[in-house]
């Protein structure tokens, strides 16, 4: 939700509705996720992905890929409006199947499936397996052999192209674990090609996440459009998969290209390198995550305490501690990733302090936004709004420290509703056998 707005008392409105409201009926660390906003932005991804391919004369499928943030209600969010989820676990793969997801429209990725998980897959009619190994082509035919049916497949391909934030790198990419390198996808080809319960749809490559631009998926398009010609020899091809990893804004530094533009950009690459090889264009296919849910989630924090710390050169840094941190929100501990903050209860006065939000687990490393400037007078009691932490989130969320992970709230049309209940600590010591079993004699 926008975090732009506020009431005549200050205080921020998500959807409509007071934070201090929605830390009254569901107390902190609270995730918020806008549903009509994730609605909204599903709607226009698959919009523009399907106008870009139709300026072709072909069409687009964009799957949601359920690793960003994913319970039974985004499932029906996202596909309610049309698109179709990508799973790469069994984990996430029931959760898609427990919202009632149409088994024929979902995906399943992953480097490492085990034959359970592809059982599984293939049991409930899957829409298709990305496949990432010899290995896995094997495991997947003894399954679908076993089992009398034929299974969609495609190859997952490291297109060369290694997109990292902001930049893309054209070398090191085979040191990586995914997918079969350029080379070894034609082989993986012909083996598929000679499974009676294998079909091959198509190719499948994926960058990398939070990439800015079209460059990146241009330079791997032109790569992979041509092994697909090469591979159009042997029998068709309908799709073309590029992967998600479209960036979004999480401070204001980030300028992400608008999705209608990289969806012309992409199709148009697709397009003009098929044309050189003079194949007809293939559907295409898409996987964003981060570009449908992140910028809807909102997580809201209490302060706990703050201290100031004097840096070299005069400068004073405040530590605003909040009763939440690395355990649901990970990313600025795993990988740098910045994020910003407001003050929510209240608009602040003061001049503006050089802040740093952290958590409360027991590191040092357990910083939420590592630099951001609040009023002067940001003071325990506060709550703080962190935008942006819809995707990769609640997802990567865990118990330690044994802080009991947030709910989820849901906004919509000016109302909100717990779609993910938060943990308790009964939840925390349930797999707790030592509280059931007999200690053992002698110990
Ligand atoms: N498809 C495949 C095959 C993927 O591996 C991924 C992400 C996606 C689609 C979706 O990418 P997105 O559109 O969300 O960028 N935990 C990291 C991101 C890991 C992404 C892994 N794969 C983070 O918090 O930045």
């Amino acid at each position: 939700p926008t975090t732009a707005a506020r009431d005549e008392d200050g205080v921020l409105l998500l959807g409509g509705i007071p934070a201090t409201a929605l830390r009254e009926r569901f107390g902190t660390p609270l995730y918020v996720v806008d549903e009509d906003e994730v609605r909204a932005t599903a709607r226009r991804t698959l919009d523009a992905f399907r106008a870009a391919a139709a300026l072709h004369g072909t069409q687009a499928r964009v799957y949601y890929a359920g690793k960003a943030f994913l319970t039974t209600e985004v499932v029906r969010w996202v596909t309610e409006e049309g698109l179709a989820v990508d799973v790469c676990t069994g984990g996430e793969l029931a959760v898609a199947l427990a919202a009632g997801a149409d088994p024929s429209r979902l995906g399943f990725h992953g480097n490492n499936k085990s034959v359970a998980e592809l059982e599984r897959a293939v049991e409930v009619g899957i829409g298709s397996i990305v496949i990432d190994s010899p290995i896995e082509i094997e495991r997947l035919a003894a399954i679908v052999e076993r089992r009398g049916v034929k299974q969609s497949v495609l190859i997952r391909v490291n297109s060369g192209v290694h997109a990292e934030t902001h930049d893309f790198l054209a070398t090191a990419h085979e040191d990586q674990k995914f997918g079969f390198t350029l080379t070894d996808a034609a082989a993986a080809a012909d083996r598929i090609r000679e499974l009676p319960g294998l079909e091959l749809v198509g190719l499948h490559c994926h960058i990398g996440s939070q990439i800015f631009g079209t460059a990146g998926f241009e330079e791997s398009a032109a790569r992979i459009v041509e092994l697909h010609a090469e591979l159009l020899q042997g029998g068709e091809l309908p799709v073309l998969n590029l992967g998600g990893g479209f960036g979004i804004a999480y401070t204001s530094v980030d300028d992400p290209t608008p999705v209608e533009q990289l969806a012309v950009g992409i199709a148009d690459a697709v397009a003009r390198q098929c044309e050189v090889r003079g194949i007809p264009m293939p559907n295409l296919a898409f996987e964003p995550g981060r570009a449908i849910v992140g910028r809807a989630g909102v997580t809201l924090y209490e302060v706990g305490t703050t201290k100031p710390v004097a840096l070299d050169g005069g400068l004073t840094r405040l530590y605003v501690s909040v009763d939440g941190g690395m355990s649901d929100n990970a990313r600025p501990a795993l990988y740098g990733a910045q994020f910003s903050a407001r003050i929510a209860s209240r608009a602040g006065e003061g001049d503006p302090v050089l802040s740093r939000v952290v958590g409360k687990h027991c590191e040092s490393g357990d910083i939420v936004v590592d630099a951001e400037y609040l009023p002067g007078d940001v003071a325990p009691g506060d709550l703080l709004a962190v935008p942006a932490t819809g995707a990769y989130c609640f997802s990567l969320a865990s118990n330690y420290n044994f802080v009991p992970r947030p709910p989820v709230v849901a906004l919509r049309g000016g109302e909100a509703r717990v779609i993910v209940r938060g943990e308790t600590v009964d939840d925390l010591l349930a797999r707790d056998a030592g509280l059931t079993t007999t200690p053992t004699e002698g110990i």
